[in-house]
C-alpha cells in the first residue's frame, strides 16, 4: 500500500469509528439516565445510614418507607445480617457508573487506541527490517513459551470480546441481533468467560515464571524510552536485551492488571464470598488515606464489579497497541510467536544485546 493510499484508508477508517462512537456515546448517557432516581438526603456511597435503626416505628408509613429508601439497617435475627437493610440506596450510585462514565469514557479510549494505531500506521507504515531479511533463522520463543502466550493470548481475546459485550452488547449487538440471538450470544459468551478465565490466569502465572527474569528493568530501557524505541524513524535501534522497555511495559501490565483483573474475577464468580477491598483499603491507610475498610460484602461485590470492568478496559487498550505492532505493525515481530524462529538481521536490528548474549553462550569455550 502506498503511503497516499494508506492515509486515505486510515482517513475513512477513523471518521467512520468517530461516528459509530458518537452515536453509541448518546445513546449510552441518555440510558444511563437513572430511572430510579435515590431520594435527597440519601445515603452517601460508603456513608452511615441517615436514620437510626430505633426509628421504625413511626406516626407515618410515608415516613417509613422513605426511610427504607435512604438506606436504613434494621435489625435480623437471621445470620445474614445484611438483610436488615432492605434498600440499598447505593446501589443505584453504582449503576450510574457503571452505566455511564466507565462506559463512555472506556469506549472512547478504545476509539483512542484504534485511531492512533492507524494513524501510526498511515505515517510510519509498517516498520520493516532495515536492513532486509538475512534468510538466516535463530530460535527466539521455545515451545513451551509459545503455549504460555497463545494460552494468555488466545483465551484473553474471548474474554475480552465477551466482556465487551456484557458492557456494550447491548446497544450494539441487541439492535442489530434482535433479542433472541443476542440472549442466545450473550449467555454462551457469559460461560466462556466464566470458564475461560482460569486458562488466562494458567498463562499468566507461567508468562511470569518464564519472563520475569527478561523483563527487570535496566540502564539501557532509559536509551530505549529517550529514543522512542527508534519506532518513529528509520535506522534507529536503540539496544535491547530480549525484551525492551516497551515489551517490559507490556509484561508489567499483562502481570499486574493480569492479578488484578483476576482477583476481581474470583469475586464476582463466588459472589459474597470475599472481603478484599476492605483489606486492600486497610493497606492503602497505613499512607494516611482514611478510606472506609468496614464495607459490607454488597459494597465489596459493587466495587469488584466498577474495578474489574475498568482494568478490563485499561488492559484491552493496552493488548490492542500490542497485536498491531506484533503483527501489522512489524516486519518480522510475528515469527517470534508463530513458528519460534526469527530472521537474524531482524533480531540483531531489535535485539542487539540478546543476539550478542546468544552468540556468546554457544561460542566453543577457550
Ligand atoms: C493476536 C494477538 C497477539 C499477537 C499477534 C501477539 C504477538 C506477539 C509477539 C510477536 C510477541 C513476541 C515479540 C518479540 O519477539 O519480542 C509477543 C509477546 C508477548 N505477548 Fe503477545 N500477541 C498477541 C496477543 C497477546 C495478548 C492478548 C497478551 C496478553 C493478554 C499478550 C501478551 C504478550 C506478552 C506479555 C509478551 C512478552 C512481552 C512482549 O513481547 O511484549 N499477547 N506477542
Amino acid at each position: 500500500m502506498t503511503a497516499k493510499s494508506r492515509f486515505g484508508f486510515s482517513a475513512v477508517l477513523t471518521a467512520m469509528l468517530v461516528a459509530v462512537m458518537l452515536a453509541l456515546a448518546t445513546d449510552v448517557q441518555a440510558q444511563s439516565k437513572p430511572n430510579v432516581r435515590p431520594p435527597e438526603g440519601a445515603q452517601q456511597w460508603g456513608g452511615p445510614a441517615q436514620v437510626p435503626t430505633t426509628v421504625l416505628p413511626q406516626p407515618s408509613d410515608a415516613l417509613m418507607w422513605r426511610n427504607i429508601r435512604r438506606g436504613v439497617v434494621g435489625t435480623v435475627s437471621i445470620p445474614d445480617k445484611q438483610a436488615g437493610q432492605l434498600v440499598q440506596s447505593d446501589g443505584e450510585a453504582f449503576r450510574s457508573w457503571r452505566n455511564g462514565p466507565i462506559s463512555v469514557w472506556g469506549g472512547w479510549s478504545l476509539l483512542a487506541i484504534l485511531v492512533i494505531t492507524g494513524l501510526f500506521y498511515a505515517l510510519r507504515g509498517r516498520i520493516r527490517i532495515d536492513a532486509g531479511p538475512s534468510n538466516k533463522q535463530i530460535e527466539r520463543f521455545n515451545g513451551v513459551e509459545r503455549f504460555a502466550h497463545w494460552l494468555m493470548a488466545g483465551s484473553f481475546i474471548i474474554l475480552a470480546l465477551t466482556g465487551l459485550n456484557m458492557l456494550y452488547g447491548r446497544y450494539v449487538l441487541l439492535p442489530v441481533l434482535g433479542p433472541d440471538i443476542f440472549a442466545l450470544l450473550t449467555q454462551a459468551g457469559k460461560y466462556a468467560h466464566n470458564y475461560l478465565s482460569f486458562a488466562f490466569m494458567i498463562g499468566v502465572v507461567m508468562a511470569f515464571v518464564l519472563w520475569v527474569r527478561h523483563n527487570i528493568p535496566n540502564k539501557h530501557d532509559f536509551v530505549w524510552l529517550a529514543k522512542a524505541g527508534g519506532l518513529f524513524s528509520k535506522n534507529v535501534h536503540p539496544p535491547a536485551k530480549k525484551f525492551n522497555a516497551g515489551q517490559k511495559f507490556i509484561f508489567w501490565s499483562v502481570v499486574i492488571g493480569g492479578v488484578s483483573i483476576s482477583l476481581s474475577g474470583i469475586m464476582l464468580l463466588f459472589p459474597f464470598e470475599m472481603k478484599m477491598f476492605g483489606a486492600t483499603f486497610a493497606i492503602i491507610n497505613v499512607f494516611g488515606f482514611g478510606l472506609e475498610t468496614d464495607l459490607t460484602l454488597l459494597q465489596e461485590m459493587q466495587l469488584a464489579q466498577i474495578w474489574h470492568t475498568v482494568v478490563g478496559l485499561i488492559l484491552i487498550v493496552i493488548i490492542i497497541g500490542h497485536i498491531y505492532i506484533g503483527s501489522l505493525g512489524m516486519e518480522g515481530a510475528f515469527d517470534a510467536m508463530g513458528s519460534g524462529m526469527v530472521d537474524e538481521n531482524w533480531a540483531k536490528e531489535h535485539h542487539n544485546l540478546w543476539v550478542a548474549e546468544m552468540e556468546a553462550a554457544r561460542a566453543p569455550r577457550k
